[in-house]
């Protein structure tokens, strides 16, 4: 089969690699990819907004398979236009993808089919927000409704810092028209856990379990970024979570896409919190999870293409989901200064550690690329926020972090920044 994958980061290194592995994939393609990516696949300098450039492609080099990784395409209906060229493609069509694309929509739909999240309202009004602000106790969250690079939420602790918060997201358009419209939620308390799982409109099958680390610094400190590191499985999501997740949670959210007429087709993943309350939904995305593909997609037993093929198809019942006994840790290396301003361009260093095949013996490494590309000279470089997402695998999560540490340090480039807590809380009480 030739596949075209959509997207540039280390969650579309980590299908490729996957991917690369598949027995059925002949020609693999990534639009426009990066300088890892293009060990595993062709990368072609076409951006994952031009869709008539990549349908267009797609025809010439005649497709079999389309895999869009990221959001803004997927809620933009990059697949419904695959589809109508009648190439097939992975992920869900624009009105599915709207889970994620509005935090208004996917609010209604859970408080209608009742599934578990914060109480919220939503408004479109500034002045509306202003005052319902004067009802409601602190702390208190604050949504932009589109997609906003996962930066569109403001957690507010008291009435002054929301009232700054709905001036900036929807006065001063801080996230543009993703501020039109915002949620104002209840601030839930509790551990993380990002479950992604594969849907075929009416069947859901759940993959290994995950934790992100969204803050920039140590110790859960500094500004919110697009994730420095993850770890698979999560302790904290025990089978007794994963029962009531299952009952109230997965199945009905798939049954009440399918029920508003728009069959959710592709990943849906699911943030959920671990409230003393039970879990509850933080948010959907339509996608896997960057930096959680890096640490749930090695672990996969199963055939990527295999499982995508029998989404579109809806054939995913007689898939069985099946992941290592084992663990994995993903350290991501950035640029110091990521959220807000640093250098791109800077040599990296040390990649060839990374050659070995993590399927052998010595193996269980990988060095996701997320923002990296090759000079002139053909030499890697920084090119965003994000460099690398170092991930290792260990026969336990202890392990895999001692061996993701490790690798770390394999490689150099200047202003390298990581956390150096990543899956800290494995380490304390839980094991
Ligand atoms: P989201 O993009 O909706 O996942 O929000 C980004 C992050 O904000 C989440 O990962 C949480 O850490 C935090 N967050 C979002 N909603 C809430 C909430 N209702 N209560 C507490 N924290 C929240
Ligand atoms: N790691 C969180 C996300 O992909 O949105």
């Amino acid at each position: 089969m030739n596949i075209l994958i959509v997207g540039s980061g280390g969650r579309e290194h980590a299908i490729a690699m996957s991917v690369s592995r598949s027995p059925v994939a002949k020609r693999i393609y990534c639009a426009p990819g990066n300088a890892g990516i293009s060990e595993v696949a062709q990368c072609v300098p076409i951006g994952a907004m031009e869709f008539e450039k990549l349908v267009s492609f797609a025809k010439e080099k005649e497709i079999d398979l389309v895999i869009v990784g990221m959001d803004d395409p997927l809620v933009g209906g990059l697949v419904d236009e695959f589809e109508a060229a009648g190439i097939r493609a992975f992920g869900p069509r624009k009105n599915a993808a709207i889970l994620e694309g509005s935090k208004a929509f996917s609010k209604e739909l859970m408080k209608k089919y009742r599934i578990p999240t914060a109480a919220y309202e939503t408004f479109d009004d500034a002045k509306k927000a202003l005052v319902y602000l004067e009802t409601v106790s602190y702390p208190i969250v604050l949504k932009a409704d589109g997609l906003a690079l996962g930066k569109g939420v403001l957690i507010c602790n008291t009435k002054e810092e929301a009232v700054e918060g709905v001036r900036t997201i929807m006065e001063d358009k801080k996230f543009g028209d993703a501020g039109n419209c915002m949620v104002i939620e209840e601030f839930m308390t509790g551990r993380e856990v990002s479950v992604l799982s594969f849907v075929d409109g009416k069947t859901i099958k759940i993959m290994s379990s995950a934790q992100d680390h969204k803050r920039a610094g140590d110790g859960d400190t500094g500004l919110n970024t697009g994730g420095m590191g993850t770890f698979s499985p999560s302790p904290f999501y025990t089978e007794e979570i994963d029962e009531y997740c299952k009952k109230y949670i997965y199945q009905a959210t798939v049954d009440a896409m399918a029920k508003e007429g728009r069959p959710f087709q592709g990943v849906i993943f699911f943030g959920l919190m671990l409230t003393e309350q039970g879990p509850k939904v933080l948010e959907y995305n339509a996608r896997f999870g960057d930096p959680e593909a890096q640490v749930v997609l090695p672990r996969m037993k199963n055939d990527i293409i295999e499982v995508m093929e029998a989404c579109i198809d809806g054939k995913l019942e007689g898939i069985d989901l099946e992941f290592e006994d084992n663990a994995a840790v993903c350290v991501v290396l950035a640029s110091d200064g990521y959220p807000l301003h640093y250098e791109k361009g800077l040599p990296i260093f040390g990649l060839e550690h990374f050659k070995k095949d993590p399927d052998s013996p010595d193996g269980g490494y990988y060095c996701f690329h997320a923002g990296t590309k090759f000079d002139e000279n053909g030499n890697p470089v920084t090119n965003g926020g994000r460099v690398l997402g170092i991930t290792a695998k260990g026969s336990d999560l202890k392990q895999a972090r001692e061996n993701a540490y490790k690798a770390t340090e394999w490689v150099q480039f200047e202003n390298k920044y990581m956390r150096n807590d990543i899956g800290n809380a494995i380490l304390q009480d839980k094991i």
